[in-house]
């Protein structure tokens, strides 16, 4: 069994990772993700964009630019095969949440496993041909972009803001001015970049080439609002009417007093335990929530083939597309799959199911104590996976 090593430069500890660059410097790691390499064609990218359920753009770049018309154009799936017939001399198609659909691939979380899954965001892959990019832009989120396939420069500038001005007109934020570049660099198969959040890039591709962006994301505190509200509704207590001091006021006035007094009130709710507690729910179903909708499986095994599978020496993983956490909220371990919390597990299961979230590939002495139908139910849901391929978990 090969063991997965983590992407990061042989020297590099991820404490110290962590504590230098992520969030704030960009870095190379040249051969970061070996396994990547041979993993696709791009033959298997363009087919698979053709997927009805595949979540595909196909970005376009006029060969001459005609005034007030956009040089770019976006075309989003359902993508046919009509829409690659006469393209420009430069495109790009990008398909997100690729681990939905190759868990082999969504197991290459496990080199990145100093980002906790509830910061994952998705596996998007990008092919152009040559002279082929998505324009000099920044993104919100870290992101690590691994060459799969073929070469892509990049080039990274300025750090941007919300002041940053995108071209006009556009359908894509691209921008013409990255200010100083300080990295030029091309990547090969396997190379990995990392690449803060807001810092400007741009990568070019230097023949037919595969790119693939392991994604991260922090919630905003709108979702975390917008949660809370939910897991409030069920709280009873929460409806009852406040009681309010009065003061004599006029009859069309709502005095500041009285909004003091009410926010008084929801502060103390949220500084108190029960508090806490709708805070840690609200937190956990969204961090837990894919971004996606699942797609149904097209094959599952029996419970037969299960059983025999990983009797014969398979692995039950983690399947990346899901999201798998757990947390303690009022001293007791809770697992949320997907943004819902799991209430009716045993125990036995429970520990298999943390085991997982935390990357370990699971065999037959691992899963004794579990029943295969509770299993099957996981793979069904789309949380776990039947791996009897050559990689193993690294420890
Ligand atoms: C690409 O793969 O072409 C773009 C990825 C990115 O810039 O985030
Ligand atoms: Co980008």
């Amino acid at each position: 069994m090969i063991a997965l090593p983590l992407c990061l430069p042989k020297s590099m500890s991820k404490a110290q990772f962590l504590s230098e660059y992520w969030q704030k410097k960009p870095l190379l790691i040249k051969n970061g993700l070996p396994a990547l390499v041979g993993m696709f064609e791009p033959e298997d990218i363009l087919g698979l964009a053709l997927e009805e359920d595949a979540s595909a753009r196909l970005i376009t770049q006029a060969d001459s630019k005609a005034a007030d018309a956009p040089q770019w154009q976006v075309k989003k799936s359902p993508l046919a095969e009509a829409d690659f017939d006469n393209l420009p001399k430069f495109w790009t198609v990008l398909i997100q949440n690729l681990e939905q659909w190759s868990p082999e691939l969504g197991a290459l979380w496990q080199a990145f496993d100093f980002i906790p899954q509830w910061q994952r965001d998705d596996i998007m892959v990008s092919f152009a041909p040559k002279g082929g990019s998505v324009g000099k832009h920044y993104d919100d989120y870290d992101v690590f972009l691994a060459q799969g396939f073929g070469h892509r420069r990049w080039q990274l500038g300025k750090v941007c803001d919300e002041s940053t001005e995108f071209v006009a007109g556009e359908p894509i934020r691209i921008f013409d001015d990255m200010g100083e570049i300080v990295f030029d660099e091309v990547l090969e198969a396997g190379d990995v970049l990392y690449v803060p959040p807001k810092w400007s890039h741009f990568g070019v591709a230097q023949d037919d080439c595969l790119t693939f962006s392991f994604g991260c994301r922090r919630p905003n505190l709108m979702q975390i609002i917008d949660s809370l509200a939910d897991v409030a509704t069920n709280n009873p207590a929460l409806f009852t009417p406040m009681l309010l001091p009065q003061s004599s006021q006029p009859s069309g006035a709502l005095e500041p007093s009285s909004i003091d007094a009410i926010r008084a009130q929801l502060v103390e709710l949220l500084t108190s335990n029960q508090g806490a507690s709708l805070i840690q729910q609200a937190v956990c179903e969204v961090v837990s929530k894919r971004q996606y909708d699942a797609l149904v499986p097209e094959e599952l095994p029996t419970t037969d083939e299960l059983v025999s599978a990983i009797t014969d020496g398979a692995r039950l993983k983690a399947d990346f597309s899901s999201r798998l956490i757990y947390t303690v909220i009022d001293n007791e371990t809770v697992i949320f799959a997907n943004g819902q919390r799991l209430d009716d597990i045993s125990p036995a299961a429970a520990q298999v199911l943390m085991q997982l979230a935390d990357s370990k590939a699971l065999g037959l002495e691992d899963l004794n104590e579990v029943d295969s139908d509770e299993v099957m139910d996981w793979i069904e849901n789309g949380w776990a996976w039947v791996d009897d391929g050559e990689l193993d978990e690294l420890e």
